[in-house]
């Protein structure tokens, strides 16, 4: 798509449905192709920054994957090496680094920091997640629930359980509302999506057919869904001491096998965009799972290991969802 030649990626509502799809024909493309061994490399010559200031691994490999299939160099800045954000402002290094690269991929806590990079860098600027929008994991999803369905997008049910206040929650709310897919929101009341989000995507829906809705309700949410998504609890940047109030609002919408049941489907799909804390029993976590008690995580291990499970799927995707961002934007 010539027509995304130039353009950001900074939220899902920058874009229209063709857009959108546009970007997914794409990578499902860049997918077969290298699979096939006959990927061309299109971005030959062009030079790519990563700004991270949180910690990452998909999304930082994908960018590196992505550019280095297409010919293209990467720089990585982490969390702590660059002067951005402690010695120099986000608009003087939006500047520099325009100079320097063909784009620029930022990664941190506030969407209006992504915002201001793209303001003032004059190459296209990619959200590699903010506290707000995870854009390009939008685009991995959907690009996975169209690999694991038979049916149109439109007719896709899926339900989110959990903090849907958060990148993920919001991202699934809207790509829905966008794309007319009918999308369930469940989880407390207090842990839905901002008043304008939700009015947003309910506006979107009344061109698009979106189905939304929003309930405290597990059985109601996941009744039919094909898919059943969450994501951590507690996400990066948030004090550790969130964890209680977490569990305790959150535990009944915990992923089980009986959440699966509910569905009625028997081949539903469990998606996470990762990374997840699926096993009490691991080390990984053990020191946060032990602090607070934790006896309840956001998908049981049962769940996450079983067949219904697509996450890895959804991990790859990430890189060829990425790499159509990249090439779209800057071939
Ligand atoms: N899903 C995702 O964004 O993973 P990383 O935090 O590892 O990039
Ligand atoms: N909500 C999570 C997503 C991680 C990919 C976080 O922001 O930490």
């Amino acid at each position: 798509p010539t027509a995304l030649a130039g353009r950001h990626f900074l939220k899902e509502l920058d874009f229209t449905a063709p857009e959108f799809f546009g970007l997914l024909e794409l990578a499902a493309e860049l997918k077969a192709a290298k699979r096939a061994g006959t990927e061309h490399r299109r971005l030959r010559g062009r030079n790519i920054a990563l700004i991270f200031e949180k910690t990452s691994t998909r999304t930082r490999c994908a960018f590196e994957v992505a550019a280095a299939d297409q010919g293209a160099s990467t720089t990585y800045l982490d969390p702590s090496g660059s002067q951005m954000g402690h010695k120099e402002s986000v608009k003087d290094t939006a500047r520099v680094l325009g100079r320097m690269y063909d784009g620029i991929e930022y990664r941190g806590d506030s969407q209006a920091k992504v915002e201001e990079l793209a303001a003032y860098a004059g190459v296209p600027v990619y959200n590699g997640l903010t506290d707000d929008w995870h854009p390009t994991q939008m685009l991995a999803d959907v690009l996975t629930m169209t690999e694991h369905s038979t049916r149109p997008l439109t007719d896709i049910a899926f339900a989110y359980l959990g903090d849907a206040r958060f990148n993920m929650g919001n991202s699934y709310l809207v790509t829905a509302a966008l794309l007319g897919m009918d999308v369930r929101i469940v989880a407390p009341k207090s842990y839905w999506p901002a008043r304008e989000i939700v009015d947003r995507a309910r506006e979107l829906a009344t061109s698009s057919g979106a189905r939304i809705t929003l309930t405290e309700d597990v059985a109601e949410g996941v009744a039919g869904a094909d898919f059943v998504a969450t994501d951590v609890w507690v996400s990066m940047g948030e004090p550790k001491d969130v964890w209680a109030e977490r569990i305790k609002a959150l535990a009944p919408y915990a992923v089980t096998m009986d959440v699966l049941r509910a569905t009625g489907n028997p081949d539903v799909r469990f998606m996470h965009c990762l990374p997840a804390f699926h096993d009490l029993g691991t080390q990984v976590g053990q020191d946060i799972f032990a602090a607070h008690g934790l006896t309840s995580l956001e998908v049981t291990d049962e769940v996450f290991e079983s067949a219904h499970s697509v996450v890895f799927d959804e991990a790859e995707n990430r890189m060829h969802t990425i790499k159509a961002v990249l090439v779209a934007t800057l071939a």
